[in-house]
């Protein structure tokens, strides 16, 4: 089974990359897919996220990092894809994402969605709150990998510099 793990990714946090690893071993193949989305403003761009994420999947063989624009499902059938890797870390994130869900299979139906509880340790996490933390200088090894923690960290120095 091929699963697209679709997403942000700005940037990819541990809770991220817990999700991916543990997709792993269900998938015999797991397609991180950055969303190319024109209406937001990212603190990284579309490449240096997909790099991030090679960088973090690199010792994990069954992963391939790629990016795409507009309907997920459409991106999925056009791999050849039949589900969609999500993760859940609290009641909050299950309203919007069974929304997704169920859109998502009335546009294809060969598409199954798999939620994966997010660990504890990470039920907490998201891209935004490691950028909040970083740009008041707080330490986020503890919520990225570490080249992302200094990309985040370089960024900020740059458009904030002491
Ligand atoms: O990491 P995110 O921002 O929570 O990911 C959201 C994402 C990219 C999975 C979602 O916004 C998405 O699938 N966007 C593509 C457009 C789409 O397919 N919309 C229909 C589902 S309602």
């Amino acid at each position: 089974m091929i699963a697209i793990y679709p997403g942000s990714f700005d940037p990819i946090t541990l809770g991220h990359l817990d999700i991916i690893t543990r997709g792993t071993r269900l998938c015999d193949r797991v397609i991180v897919a950055v969303l190319r989305n024109p209406n937001k403003v990212p603190l990284f761009t579309v490449q240096q996220r997909m790099d991030q994420i090679s960088h973090a999947t690199r010792h994990l063989d069954n992963v391939e990092v790629d990016s795409f624009e507009g309907l997920t499902v459409t991106y999925a059938q056009m791999r050849g894809a039949t589900a969609l890797l999500r993760g859940l870390r609290a009641v909050s994130d299950f309203e919007m994402e069974l929304q997704m869900a169920h859109t998502n299979k009335t546009l294809f139906d060969q598409i199954e969605t798999i939620f994966l509880a997010t660990s504890n340790e990470y039920s907490f996490l998201s891209s935004s709150v490691v950028k909040e933390v970083a740009k008041f200088g707080g330490p986020i090894d503890h919520l990225v990998p570490q080249h992302v923690a200094l990309d985040i960290y370089k960024c900020y120095a740059k458009n904030h510099p002491a």
